[in-house]
């Protein structure tokens, strides 16, 4: 079951602004609830910036989820970890995708512009967004790191 009542907070910097553009209409043609927190263009920005933003609406719940854009998903995902309460993966395949929520409850994700096509990318997030967590054993590894 697709769950198009999801709410996604959307961001990337330059170097992901295109695929990040991308990602925001496939979004909203399958009907999720998307808010964009830029950048808007490929003008040269700072991704820690993206970052917090797209990573303070996960926290304070507005957002489910949070998809971070740039240029390898490398350093939004650093950025994202530093940030208490996030739990950021980069999967570059749908069976890490799924089991980052799987396993790992990650709430935000971050992609590589310049490592994954549009298709590909479009596959890891349906494979993230449609996957619950499934707590139980899980929960005290979480609880051990938080
Ligand atoms: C920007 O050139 C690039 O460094 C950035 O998008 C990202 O890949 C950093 O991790």
């Amino acid at each position: 079951m697709v769950k198009k009542d999801l709410k996604i907070a959307l961001g990337s910097d330059h170097g992901g602004y295109e695929l990040k553009e991308k990602i925001k209409a496939h979004l909203n043609s399958l009907g999720y609830l998307v808010a964009d927190f830029g950048t808007d263009s490929t003008d040269s920005v700072d991704y820690p910036v993206y970052a917090k933003k797209v990573c303070d609406e996960v926290l304070e719940k507005w957002a489910d989820f949070g998809i971070l854009v740039c240029g390898t998903g490398l350093g939004m995902s650093i950025c994202a970890n530093k940030i208490k309460g996030i739990r950021a993966v980069t999967p570059e395949n749908t069976f890490s995708a799924k089991m980052s929520r799987a396993h790992n409850n990650a709430n935000v994700l971050t992609l590589g512009q310049r490592v994954l096509g549009e298709e590909l990318a479009y596959e890891i997030i349906s494979a993230f967004l449609n996957t619950d967590y499934e707590g139980g054993r899980h929960q005290k590894r979480i609880d051990m790191f938080e």
